[in-house]
């Protein structure tokens, strides 16, 4: 799975990238403590990353890609020096409060967190994995952690992920507290083929933690 991943990235089919980033993230995330630290599990280049350090919080970004993790300080004309952290090597940028480390995220130990946000990551995980990606997410957050997560939810027996599915009962036996914040049809922006396999309807949602 690991090197369908690095294909996409090699090849540039990328299309869940976000030019200007999650308008979620910027509607439904709270003002935390400055300085809190949050966890962005398997992101990309996404320039939420930026966001988030930019409101002055302590960002983590997790990315299985050198390719991604490249491109998103070259893009974003970023500064770096790289570290080995948790066992893998992190590129910390010189002007904001954000690394990113470059690897496998099952293999990644920490600190807890503070917070998490979750774009484009538990519905990118294969669902035979989803127990043991919430599990190893849970590992590393503190017992009181703001949580967001969005995800995805359109009839999985029509065409298989990535994006998989997330049914909200699923998602509610990992995570009992989040409550379901907001929920809208996406499918105008979801890959081809799910509209070319007959879907009617995607719904984005964003779970919040109380
Ligand atoms: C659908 S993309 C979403 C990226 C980002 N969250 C965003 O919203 O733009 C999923 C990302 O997870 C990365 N990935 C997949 N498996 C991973 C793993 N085990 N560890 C770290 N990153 C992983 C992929 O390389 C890819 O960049």
């Amino acid at each position: 799975m690991s090197e369908d991943w690095a294909a996409r990235w090699r090849e540039g089919r990328t299309g869940w990238h976000e030019q200007g980033g999650s308008a979620l993230l910027r509607r439904y995330w709270p003002a935390l403590p400055s300085g809190s630290s949050v966890l962005v599990p398997l992101c990309g280049k996404s320039v939420d990353l930026l966001w988030l350090a930019r409101q002055g919080y302590d960002v983590t970004g997790i990315e299985l890609s050198e390719i991604a993790v490249q491109a998103l300080f070259a893009e974003n004309s970023l500064g770096f020096e790289t570290t080995i952290e948790g066992g893998l090597p992190c590129y910390r940028a010189g002007s904001l409060p954000l690394r990113v480390c470059c690897g496998d995220f099952f293999a990644w130990s920490s600190q807890r967190f503070d917070a998490l946000y979750d774009r484009g990551a538990l519905v990118a995980v294969d669902p035979r994995d989803r127990a043991r990606y919430t599990d190893h997410v849970k590992s590393l957050l503190h017992p009181d952690a703001f949580r967001m997560i969005i995800t995805l939810e359109y009839e999985q027996d029509k065409a298989p992920g990535p994006p998989w599915s997330v049914p909200a009962d699923e998602l509610l036996a990992y995570w009992q507290d989040l409550q379901r914040a907001f929920a809208h049809d996406d499918l105008a922006n979801c890959p081809p083929k799910f509209r070319a396999a007959g879907l009617t309807e995607m719904l984005e949602v964003v779970w919040l933690s109380r």
